[in-house]
């Protein structure tokens, strides 16, 4: 590396409903199931009360979610700020408890599992954190950082050195890196350090919560690109969390958008963004600035504004109806199924956009759709709904 030797941050390496089952939707991916996620519930209680405390409500970070993780996929979740995304990750790796419903890796149930059940499966799901700067250790040099996953692997004491200048060639870094501390790197370099941290325990499954964010755009385009050389060559399979429905484009295959912790939209990730089916979706779409600056101005958009509301007590019906431009006096009432569309394209909308009349009649009620929404299926006459105007 030309920055070696040079104190301060290193420079970044070279660039780099119809009740009756219509036909069955294309599935996702051609993988075998990873990770099946079932009506998953995380709910935080709020306690009150100073010498006996007692929960007086629970906020809603994850609530009734199901989806499939194929082997070789990388599924984008996205959503603003407090939908539940990290909730969500750190959950099915059981940093945190789940509330209710189950998590299966690789066809084995591992919701309530004890600790000795879950270290080999935790082996093969790691974690990458939005600020490397936190999530590495300031008093440890790279080396102790990486040495520590290799020896829970089993990697003998003596390749151990030889196994971690490896990781870090792999991951764009010179192996005399492994000499360095963390406050020595630039940001894209310790986000480096900390896939190879994740790497060194051989894992099947990375969950990257948002990788990229704290990064300038350059410098995540260099990540990403090393995010999927790396998924060709072994394999992985990844859940990419974003806030922003432009980093997650390009790598995801399908992409689900979270709201208040409920599921609003599953799509393969170019058709979501060429026929976005919710509201919502729309809206952040919206958000994302377009490079021609005329272009940008020209657009019509789909915005929301306002805050999301509040996770204690989430709104009835719809939990997007408070802010959403379609929503009418079902929204509020009866909370919208998720629901199928042709080409494994799931939405919760009681008005969708971008479907045929056809195409709502023979859609079906998801297994994903939550045990609480309603039955009501979207109208037929949806294309009839409040005007909006999508992207
Ligand atoms: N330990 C906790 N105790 C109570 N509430 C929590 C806890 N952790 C998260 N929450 C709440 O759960 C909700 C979901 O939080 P979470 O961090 O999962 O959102 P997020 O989508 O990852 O947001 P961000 O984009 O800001 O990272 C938020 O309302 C948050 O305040
Ligand atoms: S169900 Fe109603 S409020 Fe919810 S996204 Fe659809 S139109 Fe908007
Ligand atoms: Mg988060």
């Amino acid at each position: 590396m030309s920055d070696e030797g040079a104190p301060g941050p290193a420079p970044e390496p070279a660039p780099e409903p119809a009740p009756e089952p219509a036909p069955a939707p294309t599935p996702p991916a051609d993988g075998k199931r990873l990770l099946e996620i079932d009506h998953l519930q995380v709910l935080f209680p709020i306690k009150s009360g100073v010498v006996i405390s007692r929960a007086v409500g629970h906020v809603h970070a994850v609530d009734d979610v199901s989806f499939v993780l194929h082997e070789g996929e990388t599924l984008g979740i996205v959503g603003e700020s407090g939908c539940g995304k990290t909730t969500l990750i750190r959950a099915l790796v059981r940093l945190i408890p789940a509330t209710g419903g189950s998590i299966r890796f690789r066809g084995d149930d591992i919701t309530k599992a004890g600790s000795n059940q879950l270290a080999p499966i935790r082996r093969q799901m790691q974690m990458v954190f939005q600020d490397p700067q936190a999530s590495l250790n300031p008093r440890k040099r790279v080396g102790q950082i990486i040495a520590t996953p290799l020896r829970k692997r089993g990697v003998p004491k003596n390749e151990i050195e030889p196994e971690g200048q490896r990781l870090l060639e792999r991951v764009g870094l010179s192996p005399e890196h492994l000499n360095r501390f963390p406050h020595e790197f630039s940001g894209g370099q310790r986000q480096r350090i900390g896939i190879a941290r994740a790497l060194a325990m051989a894992p099947q499954l990375i969950l990257l919560d948002e990788p990229v964010s704290a990064l300038d755009v350059s410098i995540q385009a260099q990540v990403i690109n090393l995010l999927e050389d790396l998924q060709d060559d072994l394999q992985l399979s990844y859940i990419f969390v974003a806030h922003d429905l432009s980093v997650v484009r390009h790598v995801s295959d399908r992409i689900i958008v979270m709201y208040l912790g409920k599921l609003m939209e599953v799509a393969p990730a170019e058709e979501l963004y060429s026929k976005p089916i919710h509201p919502y979706t729309s809206a952040l779409l919206g958000a994302i600035p377009l490079p021609d600056p005329r272009q940008n101005r020209a657009r019509t958009r789909a915005l929301v504004t306002g805050e999301p509301p509040n996770p204690i007590n989430p709104p009835s019906g719809c939990r997007f109806h408070s802010r959403c431009p379609r929503a009418t006096e079902v929204c509020e009432a009866v909370e919208p199924r998720l629901t199928e569309y042709a080409g494994g394209h799931l939405a919760a909308c009681h008005h969708p956009q971008h479907v045929s009349a056809e195409e709502v009649t023979a859609a079906r009620r998801s297994d994903a759709s939550p045990l609480s929404a309603g039955d009501q299926p979207p109208a037929a006459d949806s294309q009839a709904a409040p005007a909006s105007s999508p992207d």
